[in-house]
């Protein structure tokens, strides 16, 4: 049986290196975990005027959500934290008030950044919100990439051996995680 993943990338841009860490994570991963991205480029922004009557495409998130086993959020740092985009979509997701899609779910937070602190801070904030969302966020490893050179390309090959081995030894704390809570 497949357990299926929704994976949450905080970027639209096409040449993000957060999509590039959220494919490397992917290959590394085993045949029976499939993953979706989840997309949030084309949302309103949330209104609490919605919630009378929610609209078509963030019900369809919420659907999107609630039919995953498990989450991945794989994030930039924007101005220390969480990219407007991203917490638009788990804003969705939360409301109606006592429709939270995200409760119960077992996750993980990881995320790249050019700047040296690799996304420390953003990925502190989200784990704030996801931890009031219900969400069982994986502890350990925490995985900071200071994104340099080509150590991802755009297929998910990890460039850098040490890069590799530290990615691997996350992924298989989180198939376990989410083997455990799922
Ligand atoms: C950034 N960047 C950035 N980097 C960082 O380490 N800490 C930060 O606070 C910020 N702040 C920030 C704000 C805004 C508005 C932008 C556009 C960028 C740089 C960021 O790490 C870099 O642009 C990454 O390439 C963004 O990730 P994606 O889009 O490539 O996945």
């Amino acid at each position: 049986m497949s357990t299926k993943i929704a994976v949450f990338v905080g970027s639209l841009r096409k040449e993000s290196i957060n999509k590039r860490l959220a494919l490397a994570v992917e290959r590394l991963a085993p045949k029976e975990f499939t993953f979706e991205h989840v997309a949030i480029d084309g949302l309103p922004l949330y209104n609490q005027d919605f919630d009378a009557d929610y609209p078509l495409a963030c019900k369809h998130l919420k659907q999107t959500i609630e039919a995953a086993d498990a989450l991945l959020f794989v994030t930039p740092e924007y101005n220390r934290s969480i990219p407007g985009v991203l917490k638009n979509a788990i804003d969705i997701a939360s409301r109606p008030w006592g429709t939270n899609s995200f409760a119960g779910k077992p996750g993980a937070v990881i995320g790249a950044s050019i700047g040296s602190t690799g996304t420390a801070l953003s990925q502190q904030h989200l784990r704030n919100v996801l931890a009031y969302l219900d969400v069982a966020v994986l502890g350990q490893p925490e995985v900071f990439i200071h994104f340099k050179d080509e150590l991802i390309d755009g297929e998910g090959h990890i460039a850098n051996e040490g890069t590799q081995k530290f990615l691997q030894g996350f992924v298989d704390k989180y198939v376990a995680w989410v083997k455990r809570l799922g």
